[in-house]
């Protein structure tokens, strides 16, 4: 086994915990040399420290480089920007990478494949919103500023190219809307277009697609695209899209990926409503951490556990309520340890 690696841990809000518990467990079944830095953030960091993104967190990650975490959850009220939105610019984490695949065959749309990269820090995301009085209404207009600069497009889009031909994706489609959103859209376009000519042409097949036409390609017929590239606003929608196309929020990971660190978590977030109840479904996250795995040049252990998922799913039938199964946390965790150790 390699030397240990550190890691930042953050439970995170909701069902966080729950599902972060079951994680552990499957890690540690797999003998991952992970060690574990516990630390706090959203609705529990405003409880406990009185700070969303406490400094001893940000630290911690500073020291890692390093982190799992669990979905966290702004207070509303308070004037708090969310912690997710402060965690990538704190620490550059411009490259958003979202992996779907269909690990349930027999679905309305099978053998899905398909990974979604997103701009992470920029567009519209920004938060530079404000209002205008008009008479007497203080909110009579609104108004928000999106800003792409052609450095922060080119080297996500390299990190995407880069990650396409690491992968053996066939196909990489940059998503835009430059026919309206001309400057905004169109500077991602255009470098996506420059870069791939310079430098990865004949690597991969480029193609482009209108963000309108591209949710509707996605549902009529996903498997002709392979990797999708596109900005900030129009990546998170399209990631949950993509999410729909193989059973929902509960299967999905994220990585959020910057030159000097990197976060994992799943899409989903903290899941009020089924909190505590012991029913969530553990896989995101738990593909989450084969994807830290996969970072950490660890693909054989990352490969044990996403095999022992599938086993679990659809050779022992083990499946959560969001899957219509009838198993909660615990059990889905328990059979998927056991497909561990005897794997
Ligand atoms: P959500 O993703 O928490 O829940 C949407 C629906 O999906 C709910 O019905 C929920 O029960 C279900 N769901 C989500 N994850 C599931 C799982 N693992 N197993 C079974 N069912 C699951 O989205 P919502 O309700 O809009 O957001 C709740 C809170 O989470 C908000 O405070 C939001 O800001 C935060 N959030 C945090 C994120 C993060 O930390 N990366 C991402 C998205 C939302």
């Amino acid at each position: 086994m390699s030397a240990t690696i550190p890691v930042t841990l953050i439970p995170g809000d909701g069902i966080g915990p729950e599902i972060m518990d079951a994680t552990l467990a499957a890690l540690d079944a797999l003998g991952s040399p992970f060690t574990w830095e516990r630390q706090i953030a959203g609705l529990e960091g405003v409880k406990v420290a009185g700070d969303p993104l406490p400094m001893a967190t940000l630290d911690s990650i500073r020291r890692t480089c390093l982190a799992l975490k669990g979905p966290l959850e702004t207070p509303s009220g308070g004037g708090y920007r969310s912690s997710n939105v402060r965690l990538r610019e704190e620490f550059q984490l411009y490259a958003n990478l979202r992996p779907a695949r269909t690990l349930i065959p027999g679905g309305r749309f099978d053998k899905i494949d398909l990974v979604v990269v997103r701009e992470n820090l920029e567009g519209l995301y920004i938060g530079h919103e404000h209002y205008i009085k008009i008479d007497d209404d203080p909110q009579a207009v609104a108004m928000a500023t999106g800003i792409n600069t052609r450095a922060g497009g080119r080297r996500l889009l390299e990190f995407a190219f880069d990650h396409a031909v690491a992968t053996g994706r066939k196909k990489v489609t940059i998503v835009h809307k430059a026919n309206i959103m001309k400057a905004l859209t169109g500077i991602f376009l255009d470098t996506g277009l420059k870069l791939y000519e310079d430098k990865y042409k004949g690597k991969f097949e480029l193609d482009t697609v209108i963000i309108d036409a591209c949710a509707m390609k996605l549902v009529l017929n996903p498997w002709q695209f392979d990797m999708l590239v596109t900005t900030n606003l129009f990546g998170d929608i399209l990631s949950d899209l993509v999410a729909g196309l193989v059973g929902g929020l509960g299967m999905t990971p994220g990585a959020n990926i910057g030159a000097d660190a990197a976060i994992f978590e799943a899409v989903h977030g903290s899941a009020p409503d089924i909190a505590g109840k012991g029913v969530a479904n553990p896989i995101a996250l738990m593909l989450a951490a084969g994807m830290m795995l996969d970072h950490c040049k660890l693909p054989d252990l990352a490969a044990r556990l996403r095999t022992a998922i599938a086993e679990t799913l659809n050779i022992d039938k083990v499946r959560t309520g969001d899957l219509g199964g009838k198993a909660g946390t615990a059990a889905f965790t328990s059979a998927l340890v056991s497909r561990i150790r005897n794997g």
